[in-house]
């Protein structure tokens, strides 16, 4: 068997596309186009080079960027400031902060200092929150993006075995939880799962985040499988590569991802989708029944 590649590119183009019609709506209605700032502390390469691309995707397709950068030595309380005053900012739909942070910061109380209505990025626990509970306001850019990547290509969902090997916030446990909505059964591993190919060899649909150049070999993988790679590595030459050995699974399974041109670009697509939707939400002032009071002290207490 020889797998189809899934084109990440083309469809994540294809969803620009429709945000830039949907800009165009709104501007045509008289509303204020939809805005996004982008914070970034230090100048960590490949947050410079995510962040860079994020811009160009917003200029792309008319959203309104502002790039904020801070110092690697700047307090935390100046942003947490900065980000109190997006939260006020009617021009501001959305607000991005690029992580990893230094490590002098607390992210849970930067994170939950967005205001829930521009979490774009879903790192709310709010959003976390809905997530859980079956609906959420902001998907996560990247695990929102693989389920409109498998939507796209009309890959079944609902009762798929589904594998999911990495476990962080961003990726592994929300993907875990989008599949579940869609009725899959699924199981996270993690570094520490032991023998990770006896899960891995029994998945439908194999989603892997882990951060590790060919962690997944041809022979941990069920023919006829579908592979999604989410793991961006560069190697001491230079090249970008995945966590799946690509030429190696591709021979076996039925869909697979390229790193890169898979799931990198759906990335940046949804967090345009999620940032339009935010301004449409605010031009048609859908609440949301948010008990911020509850939620600061619950953030306050942790
Ligand atoms: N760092 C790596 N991925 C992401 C992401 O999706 N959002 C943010 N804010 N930072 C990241």
């Amino acid at each position: 068997m020889t797998a189809i590649t899934i084109d990440g590119n083309a469809v994540a183009a294809k969803i620009r596309n429709e945000c830039r019609e949907r800009v165009k709506r709104l501007v045509a209605r008289g509303a204020t186009p939809p805005g996004l700032a982008v914070i970034l502390v230090g100048s960590d390469p490949a947050s410079e080079v995510y962040v860079r691309n994020k811009i160009r995707a917003c200029n792309d397709v008319g959203i309104r960027s502002l790039e904020l950068r801070f110092p690697p030595d700047v307090s935390q309380q100046v942003v947490v400031e900065k980000i109190e005053d997006l939260n006020q900012d009617p021009s501001i739909h959305g607000i991005l902060v690029q992580l990893p942070l230094p490590p002098s910061f607390d992210i849970a109380k930067i994170l939950h200092t967005i205001s829930v209505e521009k979490d774009v990025d879903g790192f709310h626990l709010y959003n976390v929150g809905g997530l859980v509970a079956g609906g959420t306001v902001f998907p996560p850019c990247t695990p929102y993006g693989v389920v409109k990547l498998l939507e796209h290509e009309r890959i079944p969902i609902e009762g798929k075995n589904v594998v999911v090997v990495g476990a962080s916030n961003i990726v592994g446990k929300p993907m875990a939880l989008m599949l579940m909505q869609h009725e899959a059964t699924v199981s996270i591993c993690h570094a520490k799962t032991r023998d990770l190919a006896q899960f891995t060899i029994l998945a439908d649909i194999l989603i892997v985040a882990a951060g590790r150049p060919r962690l997944i070999l041809p022979e941990m993988v069920r023919t006829g499988a579908v592979v999604i790679d989410v793991g961006i590595n560069r190697l001491k030459d230079g090249t970008l590569v995945g966590d799946v050995d690509y030429a190696g699974v591709a021979a076996k399974a039925s869909y697979i991802t390229p790193v890169p041109g898979g799931v990198g670009p759906m990335t940046v697509s949804m967090l345009l989708y999620n940032t339009i939707g935010s301004c449409e939400r605010w031009q048609q002032q859908v609440t949301i029944p948010i008990p911020t009071s509850g939620i600061s002290s619950l953030v306050a207490a942790n």
